[in-house]
């Protein structure tokens, strides 16, 4: 395989993880995965994300508690809650940060499975319950929004790669 199709099977061949090993994920590989999250684009470049990076086993395990969707986290063995910061959002157009951190987030999913590290993203934001509780366990300033919770670790289930092209959602040239 050249480059560029290493490149897109690595896209391609993305899925979400739900089940993890002990092994832990290096310092060098989390900082290749949070690096990744920096290269995403935003509107304006304004950059408006900030991360938590989390490896404290309890820490973990009470991600598992956030919501009813997030219990991979008693097996995860590193987490990222990729957050907002609304003071760098676009004047008159502030939901644009959301799409900033999707980017972000999706860029770490991508990076993750580059390092055969498996990943899922549960949804904080926009559920007002769950933005709650992560910004009560964190004491986050008033001005950080928790977006997405990503559960890391080494896949401890066979990989479920969904094909999911449909010819029918692609429109050349006009509707
Ligand atoms: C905004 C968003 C929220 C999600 N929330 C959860 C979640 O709370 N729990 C979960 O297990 N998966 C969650 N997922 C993962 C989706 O279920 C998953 O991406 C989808 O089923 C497609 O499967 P794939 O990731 O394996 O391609 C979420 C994905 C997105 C984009």
């Amino acid at each position: 395989m050249n480059d560029s199709d290493l490149i897109l099977d690595s896209i391609n061949s993305r899925c979400s993880t739900r089940c993890f090993t002990d092994k832990k994920i290096s310092e060098d590989s989390l900082e290749k995965i949070i690096k990744s999250a920096f290269t995403a684009p935003s509107a304006c470049n304004l950059q408006p994300w900030e991360f938590i990076l989390i490896t404290d086993k309890d820490t973990l395990r009470d991600m598992a508690d956030v919501h009813p969707f997030a219990s991979m986290f008693k097996t995860a063995t590193a987490g990222i809650i990729v957050c907002g910061n609304m003071e760098k959002c676009i004047k008159n157009h502030e939901e644009f940060w959301t799409q900033d951190c999707s980017a972000a987030t999706e860029n770490i999913l991508l990076a993750a499975n580059s390092l055969d590290i498996g990943s899922v993203w549960t949804g904080i934001y926009p559920v007002t319950e769950r933005c709650r509780y992560l910004s009560d366990y964190f004491n986050l300033p008033d001005n950080i929004m928790p977006f997405s919770l990503i559960a890391l670790g080494y896949p401890g289930q066979k990989k479920n790669i969904m094909d999911k092209y449909d010819e029918n959602k692609v429109h050349f040239d006009k509707w």
